[in-house]
């Protein structure tokens, strides 16, 4: 069986997806098992990584092995921390797991810094064979961030969106900034900038949340995000638009905000209906110092973002 260079983890239910884009990406797919996709060839450090991979595998290796134990002493000479895969084989697999040192996964606390711990991925394809990398793209098991969530203070789950994108980046917006809430209602993402103190100008035609709206620093307008002019402002320091349009609608409004430069930061949700637009998402994909990647928050959406302070 050939080696893969690296190991794709398709977004949960976006399997279909990922298999188009690494079609696009010209990728030559040695096999794909349920949500991973083995992928062959050199991967240069710049090419573009697939979108709706929510995981990469990047240094992978195929084992023969014998018993549980060989298996588990195989991983553990290479190192302390793995995270399973369920793929196959699961009885043999928990017993392999059952073998290795504990792994603790906490609820992540939003604003805490990214976890640095190695954390390797690996999985049985068969009762005698394991793959396993030690290097992975995402310091979260199987890229999916779980979080101490908060129950009483957001009125919508989207503000997970926003604290996974913001977590990814590294960067937060603080007490100095000013913020551009675009579709905000019923208000997560507002919730989430004011909470860490920003001031925040909130639009949508449907309402925001009472509670959110008499938040300090937060001034809400009803109003069509696509009527909101870039020179309306002197500068923005971050630019959230989470509203529902068709992808090309938010790349043409995205453009004029480019165009305008009075825009240091952008945290955009690119949604889908129906068939996934792959050239409209790669043409955001394209934008120099942008990344558009699927969270784990994400449904049938990506989130582009651009972080230039
Ligand atoms: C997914 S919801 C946003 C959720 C929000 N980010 C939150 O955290 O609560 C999408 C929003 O886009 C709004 N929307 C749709 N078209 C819009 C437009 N042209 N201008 C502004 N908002 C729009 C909808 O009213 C809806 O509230």
């Amino acid at each position: 069986m050939e080696t893969p260079a690296v190991v794709y983890l398709a977004a949960e239910g976006y399997e279909s997806v990922l298999a188009e884009e690494l079609h696009r990406l010209g990728a030559r797919v040695l096999w794909s098992r349920g949500r991973l996709f083995a992928v062959a060839g050199s991967v240069p450090p710049d090419a573009p990584r697939p979108c709706w991979a929510q995981d990469a595998w990047l240094s992978p290796r195929l084992f023969p092995i014998r018993s549980i134990s060989h298996a588990a002493r195989e991983l553990k000479a290479m190192q302390r921390n793995w995270v399973l895969f369920p793929l196959a084989c699961h009885r043999r697999a928990a017993l392999i797991e059952a073998a290795l040192p504990p792994v603790k996964q906490k609820p992540f606390c939003f604003g805490s810094p990214l976890p640095t711990a190695p954390l390797g991925g690996w999985c049985l394809l068969d009762a005698n064979t394991l793959l396993a990398s030690q290097e992975r793209m995402s310091p979260f098991p199987h890229g999916k961030i779980v979080f101490a969530e908060d129950k009483d203070g957001p009125p919508s789950r989207a503000y997970l969106k926003l604290w996974e994108a913001l977590t990814l980046l590294g960067r937060m917006p603080g007490k100095d900034d000013f913020c551009l809430d675009l579709g905000s209602s019923p208000g997560g993402w507002t919730w989430v900038l004011a909470h860490l103190g920003a001031t925040v100008l909130s639009l949508d035609k449907a309402p925001l949340d009472n509670a959110v709206a008499a938040m300090p620093g937060v001034r809400y307008q009803a109003r069509s995000a696509f009527s909101v002019a870039p020179r309306e402002f002197a500068a923005v320091d971050w630019l959230c638009c989470d509203v529902i349009c068709y992808p090309q609608r938010l790349v043409t409004m995205l453009r004029r905000w480019l165009e305008a430069e009075n825009c240091r930061n952008f945290i955009c949700t690119v949604k889908f209906q129906g068939d996934t637009d792959h050239a409209t998402a790669e043409s955001l994909r394209s934008i120099p110092g942008s990344r558009l990647v699927h969270l784990s928050h994400n449904k049938h959406e990506l989130t582009w973002m651009l972080c230039r302070s």
